[in-house]
């Protein structure tokens, strides 16, 4: 990953933070983009400078395109063409179906999928023009399997791997690769909003019988995101701690 620029957006979450962190230790520069506002970044982006990792910082809300393409004009022109790209924005909203209300439905597919559309639409063009790109995308293990409280998240997040396969073909002979990963139950703070004793029962029925590390997902996401991995493509990586296979 050398010199390539990566963009990771939600780049200061949980699993955003590790995926900054793996790609500074390969090498890339990195910007990390997010809607914080600009307080919290600055002091995100200086606890990472403690740490040894210099990472760019960059804003935007993934829900709007104008923002979004306001924020690749400025990365473009500040740090330079994106390489690789990690869609990892993502928020949920769990609440059964029967009692959804249509702003819980819309909140979560507007962030978690046409965030898809709003951020990938603004580099892929420039991937295609200079034959090189890897694009991440985050699904959610409870894509594959459903999950009692998700049917907005889990739309929007199997909407991820039917965008994931379709643009896979699209750029499969330009040099850009498109992957999702779908991760099981991190231990990060969106986890951690589930009631205790349903998160108890979740973390039991993990066979490895624990939550993901943060690192793990970066681990496996610069594994995609990787120069030697241009074979790879229109995959959907599991990495779920073995709570669901298939
Ligand atoms: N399967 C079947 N039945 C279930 C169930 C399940 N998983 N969970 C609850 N129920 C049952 C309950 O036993 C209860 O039954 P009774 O009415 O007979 O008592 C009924 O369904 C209602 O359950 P709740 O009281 O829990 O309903 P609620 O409205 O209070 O809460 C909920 C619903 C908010 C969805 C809550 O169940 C919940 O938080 N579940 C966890 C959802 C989850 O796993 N989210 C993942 C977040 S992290 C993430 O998404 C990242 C990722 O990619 C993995």
């Amino acid at each position: 990953m050398e010199k390539r620029i990566a963009l990771v957006t939600g780049g200061c979450g949980d699993i955003g933070t590790a995926i900054c962190q793996e790609f500074c230790r390969r090498g890339a520069i990195v910007v990390a983009a997010d809607r914080l506002d600009k307080d919290k970044a600055l002091l995100w982006q200086s606890q990472q400078k403690k740490l040894g990792f210099e990472i760019e910082l960059a804003f935007m809300n993934v829900t709007q395109y104008e923002s979004c393409a306001n924020m690749a004009k400025d990365v473009e022109t500040r740090v330079g063409p994106v390489d690789i790209l990690v869609n990892a924005a993502g928020t949920i909203c769990d609440v059964t179906f029967a009692k959804m209300t249509q702003q819980q439905w819309n909140q979560v597919v507007h962030t978690d999928l046409d965030s898809m559309f709003n951020v990938t639409r603004q580099f892929i063009n420039g991937m295609i023009a200079r034959g090189y790109g890897r694009i991440i995308n985050i699904s959610s293990v409870n894509a594959k399997k459903g999950q009692f409280g998700q049917t907005n998240y889990a739309s929007a997040k199997s909407g991820v791997y039917g965008f994931t396969k379709s643009l896979a073909l699209e750029v499969a002979r330009k040099g850009v690769t498109v992957n999702a990963i779908s991760p099981g139950y991190v231990d990060s703070r969106m986890v951690n909003t589930i009631p205790a004793p349903i998160r108890k029962k979740i973390i039991e029925s993990i066979p490895i019988g624990r939550l993901a590390k943060p690192e793990e997902i970066a681990w496996a996401i610069a594994f995609l995101a990787s120069e030697k991995s241009g074979f790879l493509t229109g995959s959907n990586l599991s990495d779920n701690g073995g709570i669901h296979m298939g």
